[in-house]
């Protein structure tokens, strides 16, 4: 569904990932993994046409979207949930969701809402809240939920279990799992590499800009040489 061929991409002259090749095939979960500062804010924030392409191609669904605008990538089908959550923090959580939506028509709003808080019933009993007034697993469903509400093809998670407790980082997960079922596609982005590596399909790992591996989750998990160096797992 979504292809980086050599991709680079970064601010002004700086190049902070370069020639990345990646692929997301349709219903799967990808995992992209690797230090602070290894680029992968950056690739998401390329594919979603916040960052700059510097080289290479973006290829979704067979077109070349590089070049277009970011909301035309939304209505395309691609959303993003990205780092720090960026939610309109004075807006309540079914606002905040209604925003999401605001590319679709208004009739489709209630289904779409109601979809998410399948996913996430904890937001249901929160819909009238401030969204500032949520705690962070709330909040990261929020932002996952905000993105859906725009019915993409592709989600970009950007550090979806950062800072959480353990009970909303497995709830976060969970919904995951069920995303994946209801046939969605996911490129994740995490520190968690035992979480990732739990529920992806394919991993590629980042460091300073440049792929150092990529491949099955599973090859990952049994790889000693890569668990040790770049997984932090025993
Ligand atoms: N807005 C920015 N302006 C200049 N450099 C940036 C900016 N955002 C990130 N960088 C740099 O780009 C590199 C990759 O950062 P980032 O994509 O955020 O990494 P990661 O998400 O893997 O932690 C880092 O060297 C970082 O300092
Ligand atoms: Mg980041």
């Amino acid at each position: 569904m979504l292809r980086l061929e050599g991709l680079s991409c970064g601010y002004g002259l700086f190049h902070a990932v370069s020639e990345l090749e990646l692929e997301v095939p349709g219903g799967t979960i990808t995992g992209l993994i690797g230090p602070n500062g290894a680029g992968k804010s950056s690739t998401l924030m390329c594919v979603a046409g916040h960052v700059d392409l510097q080289a290479g191609r973006i290829l979704f669904d067979e077109h070349d979207i590089g070049g277009l605008p970011a909301p035309e990538r939304v209505r395309r089908g691609i959303a993003v949930a990205p780092e720090g959550r960026r939610l309109f923090k004075d807006l309540s959580v079914e606002d905040n969701l209604r925003v999401g939506g605001l590319i679709h028509k208004a009739s489709l709003f209630k289904a779409d809402r109601d979809y998410v808080l399948s996913l996430f019933p904890r937001l249901g009993e929160r819909l009238g809240s401030i969204a500032a007034t949520l705690s962070g697993g709330e909040q990261q469903m929020l932002s996952v939920g905000r993105a859906l509400m725009a019915r993409p093809k592709l989600i970009m998670i950007d550090e979806l279990s950062l800072g959480l407790m353990p009970k909303m980082v497995d709830l976060c997960y969970e919904a995951l799992l069920r995303l994946k079922q209801d046939g969605m596609t996911i490129l994740l982005v995490e520190q968690n590499t035992d979480r990732v590596l739990s529920v992806a399909d394919h991993v590629c790992v980042l460091e300073s800009g440049r792929t150092v591996w990529s491949g099955n989750a599973a090859d990952a998990r049994n790889d000693p040489e890569l668990a040790a160096a770049y997984l932090g797992l025993r």
